[in-house]
């Protein structure tokens, strides 16, 4: 397994994930789904808040890459501090918007709450690209073993 290329697609899709973000927020449609974790069609996509569900959906897919990163990010050799804590943040970071996205709905998006879903959104692409960076940066052909296979 390629850490770095896993570390690229985090940051790929939390970009695809910030822009439908700033799409949900600026069409108004933030409130298309009332409930949380789940949109009353349950799994499903409805047309009327597809685009608040499919946030959802790659919100849950990013959180799932992120923390992968971040785990991987503490057994690729050749990992260092500066690698450890930004694929460690963004983790933290990551689970906070989580966290956060339901209780933007709860407060029906409560402009403070809002704002700060935003910042740490922002905090969170730091980190992410930050890790992105050291990933590309480690030694060529550096692997390590983990349970699952080899991390490069
Ligand atoms: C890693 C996870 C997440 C990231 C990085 C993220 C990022 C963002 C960003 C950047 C915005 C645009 C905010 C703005 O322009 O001020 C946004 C909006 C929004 N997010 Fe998330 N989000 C995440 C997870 C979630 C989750 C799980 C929910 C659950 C419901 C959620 C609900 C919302 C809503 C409702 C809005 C629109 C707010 C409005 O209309 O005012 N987000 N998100």
């Amino acid at each position: 397994m390629y850490f770095k290329y896993l570390a690229l697609a985090s940051l790929v899709i939390l970009y695809c994930l910030m822009f439908i973000g700033g799409y949900l927020e600026s069409s108004g449609q933030g409130l298309a789904c009332p409930e949380w974790p789940l949109c009353p069609s349950g799994f499903l996509p409805s047309a009327a808040y597809l685009t608040e569900w499919t946030h959802r959906l790659i919100a849950a897919m990013t959180g799932v890459m992120i923390i992968a990163t971040a785990v991987a990010s503490w057994k690729v050799v050749g990992s260092h501090k500066n690698l450890r804590i930004t694929g460690t943040l963004a983790a933290v970071f990551a689970a906070s918007q989580i966290v956060l996205g339901a209780i933007v709905i709860n407060t029906q998006l409560k402009a403070t709450i809002v704002a700060i879903h935003n910042g740490i959104g922002i905090l969170l692409f730091a980190m992410t690209l930050l890790t992105a960076i050291y990933a590309f940066k480690l030694p060529r052909g550096a692997t390590i073993k983990a349970s699952v296979g080899s991390v490069e």
